[in-house]
This record gives structure tokens, C-alpha cells and sequence, in this order.
């Protein structure tokens, strides 16, 4: 699929088909795209915790998300939980930030790289969701993420059962300054 196709037909995805699995090697080429990301000095610290099966996917939701994301989510494929390592983007060899945003840098490759997840799986015809509102002490505890990585987002996988517009985007010149 070209690029700019699949940057506009991605959307986000809150109804899925029921009775579809996401099968393990799927979601490895999704992590495989989201690995061609760039990132802080190479450093690559995005982690992914990938929940295919529908007993851990429903335990998972019922635990860690709001009763309108687990809504959202509902007949999701697989849930990925994103994560990044902490204290490498953004720092120095002995560990001291190298600017004011210190594991912002972390978070910011994240996104990077979750976006050439999501447009991943815009090619291969899946729908996906990202969810920022979700319990992270719970999917910590649940998925057993190490204290050195922060829990960040969850995506829902899945085959869409609609097909949204997208919603309004500002204008180009609403956003940016020249000089
Ligand atoms: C970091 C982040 C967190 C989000 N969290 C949620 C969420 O918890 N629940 C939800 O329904 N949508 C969530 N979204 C989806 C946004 O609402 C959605 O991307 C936005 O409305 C634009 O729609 P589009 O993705 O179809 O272009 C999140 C998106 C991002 C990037």
C-alpha cells in the first residue's frame, strides 16, 4: 500500500468483527515495522507485550481498562501493550539527561515507532486502536513489566466492523510558522 494511502485510511478503530484472532506472526511483522522507527541514538527501547489469547485479552481489559475502551476494544484480536525502557532515551552514558525532557525522548520513540505499527497494520487490512486511558500499575502487575520500563499505551488489533471518517483535521497553516 503507498504510504500516503495508508496514513490517510488508518483510523481509529472502536468496533471490531467478532470471532477474529490475530495470529502471533502477524503481530510480529507489526513490531518489525514499529523496529524500522528511528530513536535516541539508536537506543530502540520500545517494548511491546503482545495478548492473543481471548481468556488473557478479556481478563486484561476487564482489569485495566474503563468500561469505554474495554467498550472500544471489544472482539479485538490481540491487545499490544507499549512500554519503553526508561533512562536511556534522553540520557547520557552515565545516566544524567541530556536535555530538560529527559524520558519525554523515551515516550517520543515510542509514538515513532507504534505509528509504523499502526500503518502496518493499515496494510495488512486490521484495524487498530490506541488506548492512553488505562490502569498502568495493573497491566504492570498483570503482564509482570519490569520496574525499569514505563508503561505507556495500550493497541487493540483487530478487524474493523465500521468504516470512520476521519475526524477533522486543522489546516497546515494552523500549525506551523515560517520564517
Ligand atoms: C496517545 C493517544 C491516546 C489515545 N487514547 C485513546 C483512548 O484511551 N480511547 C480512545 O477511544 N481513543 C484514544 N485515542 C484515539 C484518538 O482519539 C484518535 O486518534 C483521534 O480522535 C483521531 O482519530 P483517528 O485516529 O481516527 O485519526 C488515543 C490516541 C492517541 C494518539
Amino acid at each position: 500500500m503507498e504510504l500516503t494511502t495508508a496514513m490517510k485510511n488508518r483510523r481509529s478503530i472502536r468496533t471490531y468483527k467478532e470471532g477474529k484472532t490475530v495470529d502471533k506472526s502477524t503481530v510480529e511483522a507489526l513490531i518489525q515495522a514499529a523496529q524500522l522507527a528511528p530513536s535516541w541514538k539508536n537506543s530502540q527501547t520500545a517494548r511491546y507485550y503482545a495478548i492473543l489469547s481471548p481468556e488473557k485479552i478479556q481478563e486484561v481489559a476487564e482489569q485495566a481498562l474503563p468500561e469505554f475502551n474495554r467498550n472500544n476494544c471489544k472482539n479485538a484480536g490481540a491487545l499490544i501493550v507499549t512500554t519503553f525502557v526508561k533512562n536511556r532515551a534522553g540520557f547520557d552514558r552515565e545516566g544524567n539527561p541530556d536535555n530538560e525532557l529527559g524520558n519525554e525522548w523515551g515516550a517520543y520513540d515510542l509514538g515513532l515507532a507504534n505509528q509504523n505499527l499502526l500503518l502496518k497494520a493499515t496494510e495488512l487490512g486490521l484495524g487498530t486502536l490506541v488506548m492512553g486511558i488505562r490502569d498502568a500499575q495493573v497491566l504492570r502487575t498483570a503482564l509482570n513489566i519490569p520496574d525499569d520500563q514505563i508503561v505507556v499505551s495500550v493497541i487493540s488489533v483487530g478487524e474493523a466492523d465500521v468504516d470512520p471518517e476521519m475526524p477533522k483535521r486543522k489546516d497546515v497553516d494552523a500549525i506551523v510558522t515560517f520564517f
